[in-house]
């Protein structure tokens, strides 16, 4: 049995497979737009980062580059311990084993927090976001980074297997709850196809993970996000 903090959203792709969920976190964005968005709505240098459903971490190296503190918070425990393995050489990083809806951090005592394809996913989610208000400093910034169904190559696989998601209605509640978006177009650049042929089998059904598979020519995918953010005051 999983050993997972209360609230966890059962995530098969990196829960079951994490080797695999490391080569697609390689593959994502090798431009480097997603960065270069946060940093020009809200730097952290010298702040505190709180990151979501860290998973294993693969984002907490990135921002302890320049921040003064990293908290990874993930419920996983297993995805939490190798979180803490891949910073142990990181004394700025801390990993706690919790989910978004008791986040074992003080009021006020983060500058910028960070949430990437993890449980903030639209309705359903507002006891995260009391959490993440009661955490942030005055000033403080969230960002969540999510798919845009609505265009792209991945936008159009991810509407092929679940056709009731509703992007306008995501749309909505975000806007609703006082975030803007950014619409930003990334890759997936991965070194071979044999690479991305297991990252669509961890991200799809099998029978659409190979219709997927068949219509790509070559190692790269176009891929639309949203990245909602807010600054809190
Ligand atoms: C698709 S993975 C993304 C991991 C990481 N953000 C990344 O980009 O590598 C989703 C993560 O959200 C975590 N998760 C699930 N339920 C959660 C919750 N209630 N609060 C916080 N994180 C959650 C999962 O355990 C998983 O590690």
């Amino acid at each position: 049995m999983v050993e997972a903090a209360p609230g966890a959203i059962p995530s098969p792709n990196i829960w079951n497979t994490p080797q695999i969920y490391e080569q697609e976190n390689k593959a994502v964005d090798p431009d480097g737009v997603l960065a270069a968005a946060m940093r020009s709505i809200r730097p952290w240098d010298g702040q505190t980062v709180l990151d979501i459903g860290c998973g294993t971490g693969f984002h907490l190296p990135f921002f302890a580059e320049t921040a003064t503190r990293v908290i990874g918070a993930e419920p996983h425990a297993g995805l939490a311990s190798a979180a803490r393995r891949r910073c142990a050489g990181l004394p700025n990083v801390t990993v706690r084993t919790a989910a978004a809806q008791a986040l074992p951090v003080p009021d006020s005592s983060v500058d910028v927090v960070h949430a990437r394809w993890a449980y903030f996913f639209g309705p359903g989610c507002e006891p995260g976001l009391r959490e993440i208000a009661r955490v942030l400093r005055h000033g403080g910034t969230a960002f969540i980074i999510d798919n845009d169904a609505t265009r792209t190559t991945f936008g159009r696989w991810f509407r092929t297997w679940l056709p009731k998601y509703d992007p306008a209605s995501v749309e909505r509640f975000w806007v609703r709850q006082g975030f803007s978006r950014e619409s930003l177009t990334i890759r997936w650049s991965f070194p071979d196809r044999g690479t991305l042929e297991r990252v669509l089998k961890i991200e799809f059904p099998a029978d659409l993970a190979a219709r997927f598979l068949a219509e790509t020519d070559g190692t790269e995918v176009d891929y639309g996000i949203n990245l909602w953010h807010r600054t809190f005051r």
